[in-house]
């Protein structure tokens, strides 16, 4: 049979196998190798998998990879993402450096609304501009498919400008994008004090009319091209945090945003504990994010239920915080877990898996096989995404990459190069990348 592309040969090609949703507790760390590994694509997505002798008996290609001395696996998914943003914090970050708080420095009108300010001034084709620069930087990292937040709008305006930019870079860039409305993510300086009327323009104003913008990305009227990937899902997050949104104004926003047909997602326990995880479980959330001070009897509720959780060390190493994310807890509980970046200019400003998964191996605990699938499988699971891409099996989507080592285990060990050769993505091949990281 004719394929369009073969990959022959890898040294170990992890498939990280699971149709049927995440891998949990123990099966986390199952990678599904396959020793002198081939996959054959044909329009975009996967046909074969298998050992190279037996592709190469069925298939022949217009164009074969040899991965011969390399590792094959599944590009990188990166669920929760605040790509989308104008301008830049070194300053703020100066001042954390010299003992000022992330959360002072929010309260002082820095922060969060720092950005939002910058993010309001600029046109679309800006923010786009430079949200596309990140994106060539993630690709070049591996990264294949991300969620995308809003959330430095805060009026209505802005946050569908910045929803237009995610989807004008969905259909622009090779990477597959899934927006989340996140119009909670701080009180703006105008609400100051009355926190529930900002709620009420969120639920009353912003939830619904986000909600027709997507529908009318999906028939064509808001841009030449409708989503590649119907029906779009669509998520609603909220930052439930001491001085932002508290455990009552959150679920205001995740009730209405669910009655709405949006998934759900959340913030939590970044910095205080205050009920966000049980809620994300009561409610259904397919994700709860950050967990760093998670309670114990939250910890066990989380890991029972469906809800995956998202750790993101990047965010306490960005703010040289010594609290991560009690990994080890959630998948002994037998809980689904996956990581992101959390690329933001705040907290975070770190495009890269990679260094991720180095994070997570020393301070979280985890094995570079548990890395690797929270990373992949368990990612594209915590976005709706999870039959589509996250593994190198039939049917799903070619979205692969090939990494410069010998064994996966450098993912983990190395830290600070970019160990990823060739990027492969919906079958595409995105192997020339210049020393910016942009495609040549
Ligand atoms: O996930 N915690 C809230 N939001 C981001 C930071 C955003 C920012 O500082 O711009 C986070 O860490
Ligand atoms: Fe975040």
């Amino acid at each position: 049979m004719q394929a369009d592309l073969v990959v022959v040969h890898a040294a170990q090609l992890l498939t990280v196998p699971g149709r049927h949703g995440p891998k949990r507790g123990e099966s986390l760390a199952d990678l599904g190798i396959i020793e002198d590994g081939a996959l054959a694509v044909r329009e975009g997505r996967i046909i074969a998998v298998g050992p190279t002798a037996e592709v190469l008996a069925d298939f022949t290609a217009k164009r074969i990879l040899d991965a011969c001395g390399k590792v094959v696996l599944p590009g990188f998914v990166d669920p929760h993402t605040h790509l989308v943003w104008a301008g830049q914090r070194s300053g703020e970050f100066e001042q954390r450096v010299a003992g000022a708080s992330y959360m002072e420095i929010m309260a002082a009108g820095g922060g969060i609304m720092s950005t939002v300010r910058a993010t309001r001034a600029a046109s679309l084709s800006e923010l786009v501009t430079q949200s596309r620069a990140r994106l060539d930087r993630m690709l070049a990292h591996g990264t294949t498919t991300a969620e995308v937040k809003t959330g430095y709008g805060l009026e209505l305006a802005t946050e569908l400008k910045q929803l237009d930019a995610i989807r004008q870079l969905d259909a622009t860039h090779p990477l597959d994008l899934v927006p989340t409305f996140l119009g909670a993510h701080a009180v703006p300086a105008e609400y100051k004090g009355s926190v529930d009327e900002y709620v009420d323009l969120v639920v009353g104003t912003m939830l619904p009319a986000v909600a027709e913008r997507v529908k009318g990305y999906a028939s064509g009227e808001h841009a030449s091209l409708p989503y590649p990937h119907t029906p779009l899902p669509i998520f609603c997050d909220v930052f439930c945090e001491d001085g932002a949104f508290d455990l009552t104004q959150s679920r205001r926003v995740l009730e209405a945003a669910k009655s709405l047909g949006f998934g759900l997602k959340i913030h939590v326990d970044e910095f205080k504990p205050l009920g966000g995880t049980r809620l994300a479980v009561e409610l259904g959330a397919i994700s709860a994010d950050h967990l760093v001070c998670t309670p114990t009897e939250e910890i066990e509720l989380l890991a029972q239920s469906d809800t995956i959780a998202v750790a993101l060390p990047g965010t306490p190493f960005g703010l040289g915080h010594r609290q991560y994310t009690p990994a080890r807890a959630i998948i002994e509980a037998g809980g689904a877990l996956a990581l992101a970046t959390d690329l933001n200019p705040g907290t975070c400003w770190c495009e890269s898996l990679q260094f991720i998964i180095a994070l997570a191996c020393r301070y979280m605990h985890l094995t570079p096989a548990e890395a690797i699938t929270a990373a992949t499988l368990n990612a594209a699971c915590a976005i709706g995404l999870g039959k589509k891409t996250g593994s190198l099996e039939v049917d799903k989507w070619a979205d692969v990459i090939i990494l410069d080592v010998p064994d996966y285990r450098h993912l983990g060990y190395r830290f600070g190069a970019n160990l990823v050769g060739t990027v492969i993505k919906r079958g595409r091949v995105t192997e020339s990348f210049g020393s910016t990281g942009k495609m040549r």
